[in-house]
């Protein structure tokens, strides 16, 4: 089956090349000329494991290709997937610009029968809306397909998804569908067949519901620091209830990506337009704002006035295994801190590049320990293995001064304080070095809280 894939981005490339390597003939069409001649010329555009290797064996088996120009690759197709961006708007709503331009495209292309997949995430109506510029004496039908795959694992997970959610109004478009996924479905993979409008409400529910547990654990570790308990072993203990389940349980330094921020709004913009709250996904925001600036609170109690000192900052991306910074609350650190006068070493092992671009004035270093290099502080921001395993020893005499505060919970206290250095986390008791640290002058550590 030929199917064209629009927009190559962490989406529309992970569906394209795997489709292709399902067997279907894909073409991926993006606008982005720099981005198309890379992939022309066998560079992957964005960090994301194992796909390079996807992209390249389907491509040199003839399976997969890339263009700018739509035309041809929607006029051959029986499927069109949408997998353009849709980045929200100053008032929380999507921004359906690219959505309704790949429409248009679709509208002057039609020369047989033809399904028209949303991949992107699209508020409830967009389906219909798509209908109305393509015409409805078209021969097509217009499919949700919603996405869940996550930056960092995406092909596993369109590879192995937990369900696929296919919404659609015409049999025959369900059936191109079944057909595209048929080497998951024989492989068992739940599906659940609706309409178009629950399939879109069923991305920005399950988006929502995952923000809000984030937030949930975020306000118990905040809960926890203040009443003595442990947000590790509270998290747990909820955790190994069933019908709770552990993901997603981790306090950290608040959701960011291109996903949770911008479709929480948008549920909330949704709610709005329609008559209705959602209150639970307002309240989720709001304590995701609070979180990041508490984290600011967290460095300054350590750090005292950032004007003057250094700071090592350990991950940029908003996950690992990405090098995806929108929305990251690595990056809303990292400016505030430069915005007060600090200098900042950051090491960050994939997304060091895209952060250049756009906050140049930090200092952009080979590896941890360089980044730690005379700093007054490190703070770790997102929790890539290799920062998982710190030499402690190395860090304390690389450190100006030796303490770390960690926004992603990755050591037990304890053991960090017996290396020597100072250590506060998130949701429980802080630790302060137990031994005098060797070869290190016994500087007092300003601004820290007694533990
Ligand atoms: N990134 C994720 O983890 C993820 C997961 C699930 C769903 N989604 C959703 O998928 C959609 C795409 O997200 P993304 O992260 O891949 O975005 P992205 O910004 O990485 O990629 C979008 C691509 O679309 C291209 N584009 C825009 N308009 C175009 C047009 N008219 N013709 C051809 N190409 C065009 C852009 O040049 C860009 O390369 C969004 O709606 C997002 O919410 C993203």
């Amino acid at each position: 089956m030929r199917i064209c894939v629009v927009g190559s981005g962490y989406v529309g490339l992970v569906t394209g090349a795997c489709l292709a390597d399902f067997g279907m003939d894909v073409v991926c069409v993006d606008q982005d000329e720099a981005k198309v001649a890379r992939l022309h010329a066998g560079r992957i555009p964005i960090y994301e494991p194992g796909l390079a290797t996807l992209v390249s064996k389907n491509a040199e088996a003839g399976r997969l290709s890339f263009t700018t120009e739509p035309g041809p690759a929607l006029e051959s197709a029986a499927a069109v997937f949408i997998a353009v961006g849709t980045p929200p708007r100053e008032d929380g709503s999507s921004d359906l610009r690219y959505v309704r331009e790949v429409a248009h495209a679709i509208r002057g292309r039609l020369n047989g029968y033809k399904a028209i997949v949303t991949k992107s995430t699209v508020p409830v109506g967009t389906g219909r809306m798509i209908e109305e510029i393509i015409g409805h004496d078209r021969t097509f039908s217009v499919v949700s397909n919603p996405e869940f795959l996550r930056e960092g694992s995406a092909i596993e997970d369109f590879m192995r998804p937990d369900r696929l959610v296919i919404g659609s109004r015409d049999q025959r478009a369900t059936d191109i569908m079944r057909e595209i996924y048929s080497p998951l479905l024989a492989r068992g993979v739940p599906i659940v067949v609706t309409d178009v409008e629950t399939a879109e409400m069923i991305k920005y529910a399950s988006n929502s519901f995952l923000a809000t547990r984030i937030s949930f654990i975020n306000e118990v570790a905040e809960l926890c620091e203040r009443t003595g308990a442990d947000v590790q072993v509270v998290a747990q203990g909820m955790g190994l209830d069933r019908r709770i389940g552990s993901l997603f349980l981790r306090p950290g330094p608040g959701f960011g990506g291109s996903c949770f921020p911008k479709d929480t709004r948008a549920m909330v913009s949704m709610a709005r337009d329609a008559g209705a709250r959602a209150e639970i996904v307002e309240a989720t925001l709001q304590v995701n704002d609070r979180v990041r600036e508490r984290m600011l609170t967290k460095i300054e109690s350590v750090l005292g006035d950032p004007r003057g000192r250094t700071v090592a900052l350990l991950g940029l991306s908003f996950k690992p295994n990405t090098d995806d910074i929108r929305e990251s609350p690595a990056m809303f650190v990292l400016e505030n801190l430069l915005s007060r006068g600090a200098t900042v070493r950051v090491h960050d092992p994939a997304a060091m590049e895209n952060a250049r671009r756009v906050r140049p004035a930090a200092i952009y270093c080979g590896d941890q320990y360089e980044a730690a290099d005379g700093a007054d502080l490190l703070v770790i921001l997102t929790e890539w293995n290799q920062f998982r395993a710190l030499e402690f020893d190395r860090l304390r005499h690389s450190l100006r001064e030796p303490r770390i505060v960690d926004l992603r919970n990755l050591y037990e206290p304890e053991r960090v304080a017996a290396a020597g250095l100072a250590y506060t986390s998130l949701g429980r008791a802080d630790a302060a070095p137990v031994n005098e640290p060797r070869g290190v002058p016994a500087a007092p550590l300003r601004g820290v809280e007694a533990s």
